[in-house]
């Protein structure tokens, strides 16, 4: 195999090519307007649906910013949104509609407040 020899610069690149800073700064100008749709501090509707569960005794941390990977419960993916996570415990081995949708006016349980929200909420 023939190997072209290596392009030796002799301070400006070629061709118009960026230096590697320069291309931070267009990813962030590319992904600035994704960044404002939805602020940090904002939930992520999870589900439109509660999460009906079986609960045994014990204090238990919901997730109220919808970014978690173990809904409904926190993983601490909220860290930087300003949303915390909201405790509860359970006295008593119990049947629990926990809020998916993160928007619930009864933290951490579900009022129904997923019925109303409207379609280009996610
Ligand atoms: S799932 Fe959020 S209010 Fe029902």
């Amino acid at each position: 195999m023939i190997r072209a020899p290596l392009a030796r610069h002799s301070g400006s690149l070629p061709n118009g090519h960026k230096k590697r800073k320069d291309f931070k700064a267009v990813d962030a100008a590319r992904m600035a307007p994704f960044a404002q749709e939805l602020p940090m501090s904002e939930p992520v509707v999870y589900d439109r649906n509660s999460a009906e569960l079986e609960l045994e005794p014990g204090e238990y941390w919901w997730c109220s910013c919808g970014r978690s990977m173990t809904q409904p419960f926190c993983d601490g993916s909220h860290e930087g949104t300003g949303l915390e996570p909201v405790s509860f415990v359970i006295k008593e081995k119990a049947t629990v509609w926990l809020c998916n949708c993160k928007h619930t006016k009864d933290k951490p349980f579900c009022d129904g407040t997923h019925n109303d929200l409207p379609a280009d909420i996610f």
